[in-house]
């Protein structure tokens, strides 16, 4: 396909409720997902941006200092930073309050010290970042946006993220199929055995009746979240994948692989944007010359990438900051 005109990627995404930018370190994700919110705002409709990425640049882009809340930017468009270690104190304060309502009291501090240790246990990070981004997903459409824009961190942990929702609902299937065959094991147990021993080595000895219930319903809820994640994240009505890259040859190797590791698992991407392209018509020999080389590259972009259209974002004298700017680098 050739190469577009800028703002038809705002045309292009309009009816799209979700748009995950994502492409390798340092291309312009941060700032095309920046635009992106910042013109569907300037057009009146309601949008959450959301940063996943650790290093925590939308804040500086938007100039405005974020947080894992909502911060309001203009009164069309909400802005977040997912904080991954706010996120994991969360998610592990709730896992021992859980514990808490069925285990021996004895046993807390064990159970503490235990749950200290999974916080840096890894993918324990990555996988609170992915509950609570499929959360803002999920609830997005009732909280009245048009649009959720995820500034995400580079390439493959994006990617990683888009296929961890049916990973973790095959994974939450396991605990559940694992949960149910122990349930009718003690079933079992408890009908052959009368008298009932007291098991002292197991922390959940002296449990409330309902603490498997308790334990289920958890996970089922989990589930049922990833689920919905996921069917969303396949819709390609809902869900548009914007990869980012430069005219360079390292971007261009990323962003083939990329695109290869998205067709295997269906989630096609919707568009690609060349960003700090530098106008031809130089008169400096070095600029004519990166010009030159970026334009050579160009045609190997466009024959690459063939299937998909292209839109080309130009070199701006200074870094694009604030809504206002960052509006008009698209049009
Ligand atoms: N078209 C452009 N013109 C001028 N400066 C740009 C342009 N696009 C991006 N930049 C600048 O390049 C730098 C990197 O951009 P950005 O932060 O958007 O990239 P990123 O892909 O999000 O990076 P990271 O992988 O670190 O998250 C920033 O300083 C940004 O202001
Ligand atoms: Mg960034």
């Amino acid at each position: 396909m050739a190469l577009q005109p800028l703002n038809a990627l705002v045309t292009q995404l309009a009816t799209q409720p979700i748009i995950f930018v994502g492409g390798k370190g340092g291309v312009g994700k941060t700032t095309t997902a920046a635009a992106l919110a910042s013109r569907y705002a300037a057009q009146q409709k309601k949008t959450l941006i959301v940063s996943t990425d650790p290093a925590h640049s939308l804040g500086d882009v938007l100039n405005m200092s974020l947080s894992n809340e909502k911060t309001a930017i203009t009164p069309y468009l909400d802005a977040l930073e997912l904080n991954p270690d706010v996120i994991v104190d969360a998610h592990f304060k709730q896992v021992e309050r859980t514990i808490k309502g069925y285990a021996n009291p004895d046993m807390m501090p064990k159970i503490r010290e235990h749950l200290r240790l999974s916080k840096s246990a890894p993918g324990a990070q990555e996988a609170a970042m992915l509950e609570s981004m499929c959360q803002h997903l999920v609830a997005a459409a009732d909280a009245g946006y048009e649009h959720i824009v995820f500034d995400t961190a580079p390439t493959g942990h994006t990617l990683r993220l888009l296929v961890l929702p049916e990973m973790m609902g095959a994974w939450t299937d396991g605990l559940l199929a694992q949960q149910r065959r122990q349930a009718k094991l003690r079933s079992v147990a408890s009908s052959l055995d009368t008298e009932k021993k007291v098991d002292v080595s197991n922390p959940f000895t002296k449990h409330k009746p309902d603490r498997w219930e308790q334990a289920v319903s958890v996970l089922e809820k989990r589930k049922q979240l990833f689920r919905q994640a996921g069917a969303l994240l396949h819709d390609r009505e809902k869900t548009a994948i914007v990869l980012v890259m430069t005219a360079d040859v390292l971007p261009l190797a990323e962003t083939k692989r990329a695109i290869q590791q998205l067709e295997e698992t269906t989630l096609t991407p919707a568009a690609i944007v060349v960003n700090q392209l530098i106008t031809p018509m130089q008169t400096d020999e070095f600029w004519r010359k990166r010009a030159d080389r970026q334009q050579q590259l160009m045609n190997e972009i466009e024959s690459s990438f063939a299937d998909y259209p292209v839109y080309p974002i130009y070199l701006q004298q200074t870094d694009v900051r604030g809504t206002e700017a960052l509006s008009t680098l698209l049009s």
